[in-house]
């Protein structure tokens, strides 16, 4: 009797075990659960934090060449604009006064006319600059080629292009993007790469747009932070995301400059107008 006593004791205790085993197994599986989840949970938040750090790096660089772009602005305008206004305006009080010889008032009035030339001049240049007309009346490909053959021109830099776009193709507001991107890539490439030669590319296929630039100037370490601090290249990444694009830069010490663009579908959700992101 009493040796089935100890017997069930033994199964008890031997049941017990396993629970508590199976208890302390669930446990730790619940624990192991738990702290994965959080790391996950963690590494999630992480990257969201990234994504918000970049964007708010994107808006600022939008910001401050806003900024830049209004002091240039009210620069040329104090400058070019009111400076000859202010000459006309002298002139034309003397032209009132009317105590003027003859040869004095042919001088005045040629004076007038000459700075009227020079202010009309002035506000085109500004006007043109805010939005090329080109790219208004005609479209990105012929805007395209306008800028590329006044470097040409001048000298700077000899520029080829094959611009296979479809009329329209993109809105007004992504084609100003684009010129805008081009206009920035050629400057960088007259500046920093001192190349001789570089060339635009576009074809479409499907619904996207590939566009390509590359010029064989001194190119760069992409890595080496110094190369980082410009807004120009961080303009061209806010300007790819709101052209919904995929974009690579590939450089290296004196091989040159390249970078892609794949626009993806541009016409989903499309507003066709242009926007104020300059
Ligand atoms: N085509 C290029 N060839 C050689 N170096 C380049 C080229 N494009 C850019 N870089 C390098 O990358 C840096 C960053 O270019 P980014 O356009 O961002 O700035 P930036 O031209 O110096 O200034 P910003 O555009 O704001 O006037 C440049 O300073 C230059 O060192
Ligand atoms: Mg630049």
């Amino acid at each position: 009797m009493e040796n089935l006593f100890t017997k069930e004791n033994q199964v008890i205790t031997i049941v017990l075990i396993g629970v508590l085993l199976l208890l302390l197994m669930g446990l730790a599986l619940l624990l192991f659960f738990f702290l994965s989840r959080k790391k996950i949970i963690q590494k999630e938040l992480q990257k969201k934090n990234l994504a918000i750090n970049h964007q708010k790096e994107m808006i600022q660089s939008i910001i401050v060449t806003q900024e830049k772009e209004r002091k240039r602005i009210a620069q040329d305008l104090h400058d070019d604009i009111s400076a000859k206004l202010n000459v006309i305006n002298l002139n034309a009080n003397l032209l009132k006064d009317g105590n003027l010889k003859p040869e004095e008032y042919t001088l005045v009035n040629d004076a007038i006319l000459k700075a009227t030339d020079k202010t009309l001049e002035s506000a085109r240049k500004i006007a043109h600059n805010l939005l090329p007309p080109i790219l208004d009346k005609f479209g990105l490909k012929e805007a395209i080629e306008e800028l590329a053959d006044s470097f040409s021109n001048s000298r700077k830099i000899a520029i080829d292009y094959n611009l296979e776009y479809p009329k329209e193709f993109l809105s007004k507001a992504k084609e100003l993007h684009l010129f805008r991107i081009v206009q920035e890539l050629i400057n960088n490439s007259v500046r920093h790469g001192k190349a001789k030669n570089s060339v635009v590319n576009i074809v479409t296929k499907n619904k996207n747009l590939l566009f390509s630039y590359t010029d064989n100037g001194v190119g760069f370490d992409i890595d080496d932070t110094k190369h980082q601090k410009g807004l120009g290249m961080k303009n061209i990444e806010s300007r790819a995301a709101l052209l919904n694009a995929n974009f690579l830069v590939e450089s290296q010490k004196n091989t040159g400059f390249e970078i892609t663009l794949n626009i993806i579908n541009p016409l989903k959700n499309e507003h066709n107008k242009y926007c104020n992101c300059r």
